[in-house]
């Protein structure tokens, strides 16, 4: 089973997430604070705004997912919405 690493601040969340869901859903289901994610997956409210290191090796965003990026705060060139990543079976980090 994966395990996905969340940062916020200085603290850090490991946790367990299933292959095939989506990183909001496994930080959601281990309440791993920052992460509201508030239209519930919908790729509409980029409240489940995340920065993926680079060697998370992620696929590139779609259009949707850089269209709704614009309104994250704080966008960098490793902002992703956990919403749009699916867990497979690294094990990565993210804040
Ligand atoms: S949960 Fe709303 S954009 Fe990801």
């Amino acid at each position: 089973m994966p395990t996905i690493t969340f940062q916020y601040g200085d603290q850090s969340f490991p946790v367990q997430a299933e292959a095939g869901e989506s990183v909001m859903m496994a930080a959601a289901r281990h309440r791993v604070p920052g992460i509201d994610a508030d239209c519930g997956g919908g790729c509409s409210c980029a409240t489940c705004h995340v920065y993926a290191p680079e060697e998370a090796a992620l696929p590139e965003p779609s259009d949707m997912e850089k269209d709704m990026l614009d309104f994250a705060d704080a966008l960098t060139d490793a902002s992703r919405l956990s919403c749009q990543i699916t867990v497979t079976r690294w094990t990565a980090s993210l804040t």
